[in-house]
């Protein structure tokens, strides 16, 4: 195998797939390693579905459990899935466990470790994702930084320059690739009852958040009051470790805010576009409302994503009720059309011809 994907949660296969599928156009052989991070149906194959991808070759099934668990055991089956492959190259895609375990099992075996989406910091080291962020740059050979600021952190770690490929994002790969087909295909204003720019998007599952009764409980007043405050009505599509919290600490939703099940990839492109604002404390869906022109407000006391702010396109509120308001009425004066800095759509193709892959003198170089 030329190029063996370690991935394990839904923002690695959106993102991934641009990969996959630049992969099948040029020729390079791949296999796809799933560790189960991410099992239930709405987070992981609505997204092989939707994107076309083929069935990983490997699913490693290792579940929910704790931090040093979930990454132990992936560590284990990554190293024989890998051991079988014997990949030139093994690539990984952002900053969450899979990412971890994959990481470190490549980096001691005889294969380059290629880190997509590399150089992005918090500066925050009480999140989990920031531990795994900062190890798989450490220890990669070849670093795929989104933008010049996310370089700029990795030179300032000390790592060579020469590792480091400045490709644009994937998730811009993944969205232009998708929009289209997304306002073609998607019923998703319809089945929900909405009328475009009516109403707000909000996504909320950062452990940080939603593992933390009253950090999930004022983010929800602080959304529900900035609803009130300009009439809108807002879904939020709840992904399981919210679902759960919302259910162990006995929390009642507040009224404008609609839960509903998480979305399809093809849906949330549809209404995160059409809203007014996005309100969230997701990485992905970040990027995703700057580069659609949807101004959003980050329900988190930092980001790894400061070119989104740079651009005007987000700010942070943090959790709390009052600056949530504040943040929202002072979003939804900006105009949408910011530049986007993530790139222009072709990072998968960038990420696969700076790889040292045989096949490349075949294909990838014409
Ligand atoms: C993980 C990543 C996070 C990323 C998110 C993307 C880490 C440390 N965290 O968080 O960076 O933003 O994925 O969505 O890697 N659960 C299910 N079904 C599933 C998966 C999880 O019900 O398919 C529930 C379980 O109750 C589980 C909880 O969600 O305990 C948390 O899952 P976990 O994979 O540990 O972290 P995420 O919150 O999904
Ligand atoms: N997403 C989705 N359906 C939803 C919510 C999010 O398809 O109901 C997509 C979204 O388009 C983005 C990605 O999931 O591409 C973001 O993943 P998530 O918020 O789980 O993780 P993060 O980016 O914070 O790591």
């Amino acid at each position: 195998t030329d190029v063996a994907f370690v991935l394990g949660t839904r923002p690695e296969i959106i993102k991934l797939a641009p990969v996959v599928q630049a992969c099948q156009r040029l020729e390079v052989e791949y296999a796809i390693v799933h560790t189960g991070q991410h099992y239930s149906d709405s987070l992981d194959s609505v997204f092989f579905d939707q994107l076309e991808l083929p069935e990983p070759d490997y699913n490693l099934g290792v579940g929910s459990s704790s931090h040093g668990e979930q990454t132990g055991r992936m560590l284990i089956g990554v190293e024989r899935a890998l051991t079988e492959l014997d990949p030139d190259v093994v690539l990984v895609q952002g900053d969450t466990n899979s990412v971890l375990a994959g990481s470190i099992a490549a980096s001691k075996m005889d294969a380059e470790l290629g880190h997509v989406e590399a150089g992005l910091r918090s500066f925050d080291r009480s999140m989990p994702e920031e531990t795994n962020r900062v190890v798989a740059d450490h220890v990669a050979g070849y670093l795929f930084a989104p933008t010049e600021q996310s370089k700029a952190y990795l030179l300032d770690e000390g790592i060579s320059e020469h590792r480091i490929t400045v490709t644009g994002n994937t998730v811009v790969d993944a969205l232009l690739r998708n929009r289209e087909i997304a306002r073609r295909k998607s019923t998703v204003l319809a089945d929900l009852g909405l009328v475009d720019d009516d109403f707000f998007v909000m996504t909320a599952h950062r452990q940080e958040n939603v593992d933390d009764e009253a950090r999930f409980r004022d983010l929800l007043a602080g959304v529900e009051r900035a609803a009130e405050a300009h009439d809108a009505t807002v879904v939020y599509p709840v992904h399981p470790r919210a679902r759960d919290r919302l259910e162990a600490f006995d929390i009642d939703v507040p009224e404008r805010i609609r839960t509903v099940e998480p979305l399809e990839y093809l849906d949330f492109l549809r209404l995160s576009a059409a809203a007014d604002l996005v309100l969230t404390d997701s990485g992905g869906v970040q990027e995703e409302a700057c580069i659609l022109g949807v101004p959003c407000v980050t329900m988190r006391d930092n980001t790894e994503r400061p070119e989104t702010i740079d651009v005007g396109a987000n700010r942070l509120a943090s959790t709390d009720p009052g600056q949530i308001v504040a943040a929202a009425t002072e979003m939804l004066l900006r105009s949408g059309d910011w530049e986007n800095p993530f790139g222009d759509g072709d990072a998968a193709e960038r990420i696969l011809r700076t790889l040292p892959l045989e096949t490349r003198s075949r294909e990838v170089a014409r």
